[in-house]
């Protein structure tokens, strides 16, 4: 939060304290357990005659949807906005835009490359930011996936898991790394050479969380609670796709390697995945698969979301 403004924006989930964040995917299980009433969540009307910015330079199913409906159902609007046909996409500086955009409207998210632009919007808006995925993080999306965790295993996971993360060190990994951070899990990342997370942000994490960062996939799904991955190639990365699928190979998460974790253990992936890539078939179809929970989760995660940013 901005001391001087009361601004609350979300571009990280550096962002928000422990007890925020379990607050939030507190109201979001509520959500999604179908309360719109106070009992259930509460916030129905908490966007009455609200506009959002939904800013996309890059595409998106899920969060365009998620937001556009979510901020509906909270009785505000979701404005949905492409670089293609925006003054953006034609060099007008971020600064100008956000100064712009919060004489419209009431908050704006943005998906787009640098964390820098994410950074410098917020800076001259006067509205809360929101984060919906840069190069370096998707805060919006781990909500989502810590939410999915508290239906399946329970609360008490959050503070107690070991998540296996396997394959690039991208902007789902340091989010989960942030979130390890915070919640104080174990996360384990498995990494091949060349595509490791941020060494800073390891380091970071390391400080405040058991953190692993290993060439082995096995190392770091034996007995973990939640095994997730994501696309070896993620957007704008669509030229080292080639190279990558060499790189990324013996980190498939298939039926074998969930063999190894926890009995109870549970699959996560943001989704698009690319069945016979990063994972099998077998596993993201399988019974121990969430990863259509987790989307649906997209909508409830942020839709408590924006209740804490804009109550
Ligand atoms: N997981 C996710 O952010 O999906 P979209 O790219 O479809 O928004
Ligand atoms: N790491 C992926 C996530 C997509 C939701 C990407 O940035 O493309």
């Amino acid at each position: 939060m901005n001391a001087d403004t009361g601004l609350r924006h979300f571009l990280s989930l550096n962002d928000l304290s422990r007890d925020e964040l379990l607050e939030i995917l507190a109201r979001g299980e509520a959500l999604a357990e179908g309360g719109m009433g106070r009992e259930g969540g509460g916030g129905r009307r908490a966007l009455e005659g609200r506009t959002v910015a939904l800013i996309f330079e890059k595409s998106s199913t899920r969060t365009r949807v998620s937001f556009e409906v979510g901020i509906y159902q909270l009785g505000g609007m979701g404005l949905f906005l492409s670089s293609r046909d925006t003054q953006m996409g034609r060099g007008e500086p971020i600064a100008d835009t956000a100064r712009v955009l919060s004489g419209y409207v009431d908050g704006i998210m943005i998906r787009t490359f640098g964390q820098d632009t994410v950074e410098e919007l917020a800076r001259h808006a006067t509205v809360p930011v929101i984060n919906g995925l840069t190069d370096r993080y998707h805060p919006c999306q781990l909500l989502a996936d810590l939410l999915t965790i508290r239906q399946i295993l329970g609360e008490e996971r959050l503070e107690t898991m070991t998540v296996a993360w396997l394959g690039d060190g991208n902007n789902m990994a340091h989010s989960w790394l942030n979130a390890a951070a915070l919640l104080g899990f174990e996360l384990r990342l498995a990494v091949p050479e060349g595509y490791d997370p941020d060494p800073e942000i390891v380091e970071w994490a390391g400080g405040r969380t058991r953190v692993l960062l290993t060439r082995d996939p096995e190392e770091a799904a034996r007995g973990a609670h939640v095994v997730s991955t994501d696309v070896w190639a993620s957007m704008g990365q669509e030229e080292e796709a080639e190279a990558r699928k060499k790189a990324f190979a013996p980190y498939q998460v298939n039926a074998r390697l969930m063999g190894l974790a926890d009995p109870e253990a549970i699959f996560l992936h943001c989704l698009p995945a690319h069945r016979g890539e990063e994972v099998t078939a077998e596993v993201i179809d399988g019974s121990r698969s969430a990863v259509f929970q987790e989307a649906e989760n997209r909508l409830h995660a942020q839709k408590a979301l924006l209740i804490h940013l804009f109550a």
